[in-house]
């Protein structure tokens, strides 16, 4: 006999309305601790939908274990989290959070490029720690960023928005990824296509990753990689921290050729490699790329809306294909 009320699972606590809108209707069971929790053991058995977030791993056991799964939506863009071919082999809808959080990402993702370059957080540790004492011409020189080519490796949604943020700066750009841009997106961002990787690090002057985390792109900035980049360059990731060979970036950043980093991710969150804890040179941000207000309550809103239309027999809103 068909449940009146869906069970749905919400991982965490999410800002917004949205989960009140969705005890409208399902039977929500919600716990901070995500899928590990005993709730969630609890309830798997009979669970419809998941509203899961990027620390939740879904895959084959765990699909095996929740035979009623109709949809899992995960409160952000990557979906690296999600064993994709799994729920595509059980019928499960997969649905992402895209567009809500481009501008809030690319902002991020630009400020750690200032940070870096210009040594902002580093300036703060001194001046508070009582070391600043005083202006003279050669303290604290930093990587110059307007007039400077920034190359964006990943020319999506976010890849986009980072370099409308470039124009504003004055920056020349490159950009790398597997399909080139309509010549008319390429134009209106003032963007050159470059198709090898290793050639858009000897023209940057600053990296930054935008690409999603897949086989191919995982430790795509190993040693070699990164021995590449021009001698002063400044790397900036906010896309995925597996992406970067964690203690080759250290070593880049204490050896050279780079200048600075900034990274709001990481391989094995929230561990941070501690070689790059002892960096001065790196700017590390707790994963908060999307972290605006309305930006997560948008996110949440639409994975939620995700979850109700999948329940409702509909099309989800955002599947991941
Ligand atoms: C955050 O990292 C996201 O993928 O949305």
């Amino acid at each position: 006999m068909p449940r009146a009320r869906a069970i749905v699972f919400v991982s965490g606590t999410l800002p917004g309305a949205g989960v009140t809108l969705l005890r409208a209707s399902c039977v929500v069971v919600q716990d901070d601790e995500g899928v590990r929790s005993a709730a969630f053991a609890a309830c798997r058995a009979d669970v419809e939908a998941v509203v899961v977030l990027l620390t939740d791993r879904i895959d084959a056991a765990f699909l095996e274990g929740s035979p009623r799964l109709r949809v899992v939506a995960n409160v952000a863009v990557g979906v690296d989290n999600v064993d994709l071919e799994a729920c595509r082999a059980r019928g499960v809808v997969v649905t992402n959070t895209p567009d809500v959080l481009t501008d809030a990402t690319a902002d991020l993702a630009f400020g750690l490029l200032l940070a870096a370059a210009r040594r902002i957080a580093e300036g703060d540790r001194l001046v508070r720690a009582g070391g600043f004492i005083g202006w003279t011409p050669t303290f604290m020189l930093g990587a110059r960023v307007h007039g400077s080519t920034l190359g964006i490796v990943g020319m999506g949604r976010i890849g986009q928005a980072m370099a409308r943020r470039a124009r504003g700066f004055g920056m020349h750009v490159v950009y790398t990824q597997q399909a080139r841009l309509a010549a008319g997106t390429e134009a209106e961002l003032g963007a050159t296509f470059v198709a090898a990787l290793d050639d858009l690090l000897v023209a940057s002057d600053c990296v930054s990753i935008h690409c999603p985390l897949t086989p191919g792109t995982r430790r795509l900035f190993d040693a070699d990689r990164l021995a590449r980049m021009k001698p002063g360059s400044v790397l900036v990731n906010t896309a995925r921290g597996a992406i970067v060979d964690e203690a080759a970036l250290a070593h880049a950043l204490e050896a050279g050729p780079l200048a600075a980093a900034g990274l709001d991710v990481f391989e094995d969150e929230p561990r941070v490699h501690p070689s790059l804890l002892a960096r001065p040179n790196v700017v590390l941000a707790p994963h908060i790329g999307s972290a605006d207000r309305p930006t997560r309550e948008a996110m949440a809103d639409k994975a939620i809306a995700n979850v109700l239309e999948v329940l409702a027999g509909r099309q989800a809103l955002t599947p991941v294909s």
